[in-house]
């Protein structure tokens, strides 16, 4: 039985007996009663009513180390965790702990953000219990070149990772958004030191409105999270270890395979393909429609003369997707 499925019985306004769980859940009702006690262990307020049945009250979702360790199948991401209950940034902080030594693979997790940032200047708003905001810090021993790739997997990583856990149908907004329909539900920040031959290290930032209840009327149109498309919280610990083992399992098939590996995954969950697009191109702003995307991981686009241009970064407009 999967217990997310059990949780969204649950997380209804009536109470749901115990028999019409184990018939919806196709489980005996002793199963059912096993899992609600250990949900109870975990935090999760569960009401019972004798006659009446289960109703969910609240979910603890605490994203702590020993939470996140519990039952993290990667080999290495995670081998170091910082999990804290605020921070200025996950990215400022992985970069102050990467000056200090942090190896390979740590992670690092905040429950709120009171800095946190977005792409080209933005605040990217963090508020504490709603998101998963967390930096992957990496040292591959790798030319700059490729830093533009481990981005594409991130966000390859983010979108099977929802799509596993919750059947949503995520996809990848070139480079690296997911968005479900039309509005974003995770964006990343990659950050780097390097010299022209050399990576120090990449911070890989990734926000995931994970439970976030509802947004601004001005954002409502661009953003949601996972807790609005299923109609109720999700556990974020859970998910987090999932995209942690996705980005590993993808990383390290990265350094055999480099991008062909991937391009038809990634392009397979790209909902940039097919649409008109718009972007500022050698200084004026062009729009045409998306058809591939490159062995390097860049855009092209083609023009309404037939001509094609490739787009290697910035900000691309996609009609029917979310505005910027
Ligand atoms: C964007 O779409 O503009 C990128 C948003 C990236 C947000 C994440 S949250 C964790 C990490 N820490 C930050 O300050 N930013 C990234």
């Amino acid at each position: 039985m999967k217990t997310d499925d059990l949780l969204q019985l649950l997380s209804t306004d009536s109470f749901v007996s115990g028999e019409e769980l184990s018939r919806s859940l196709g489980v005996s009702r002793s199963a059912v009663w096993k899992v609600i006690r250990q949900l109870r262990e975990e935090g999760y307020k569960i009401e019972s009513v004798t006659n009446r049945g289960y109703k969910l009250v609240s979910s603890p979702d605490v994203l702590s180390e020993a939470e996140i360790r519990k039952g993290l199948s990667t080999k290495v991401l995670g081998s170091m965790i910082s999990a804290s209950q605020t921070v200025d940034s996950t990215n400022e902080e992985a970069k102050r702990q990467a000056a200090l030594g942090a190896p390979h693979g740590s992670i690092f997790v905040a429950d709120q953000q009171t800095g946190g940032k977005g792409r080209l200047g933005r605040v990217w708003v963090s508020p504490p219990g709603e998101g998963i905001w967390f930096t992957i810090l990496l040292r591959p021993n790798d030319a700059p070149v490729h830093a533009a790739a481990i981005t594409l997997l991130a966000g390859l990583a983010v979108c099977k990772g929802i799509r596993n856990q919750f059947g949503c149908d995520a996809k990848i907004k070139w480079p690296n958004d997911v968005v479900i329909g039309s509005r974003k539900v995770c964006g990343i920040l990659t950050e780097m030191a390097a010299e022209m031959e050399r990576i120090h290290y990449i911070a890989v930032g990734i926000g995931i409105n994970a439970n976030t209840p509802s947004f601004p009327e001005e954002l409502q149109v661009r953003a949601t999270s996972i807790a609005l498309e299923l109609g109720h919280p999700i556990r974020r610990c859970e998910l987090l270890q999932e995209v942690l083992l996705e980005f590993e399992q993808l990383y390290d098939a990265y350094f055999v395979q480099r991008l062909p590996g991937f391009i038809e995954e990634y392009k397979n969950w790209c909902v940039t393909l097919g649409r008109t697009v718009s972007t500022f191109h050698a200084g004026k702003e062009i729009s045409g429609t998306a058809i591939d995307v490159t062995l390097e991981g860049d855009l092209v686009v083609q023009l309404s003369d037939e001509t094609t241009i490739t787009v290697n970064s910035g900000e691309v407009t996609v009609q029917g997707i979310y505005g910027q």
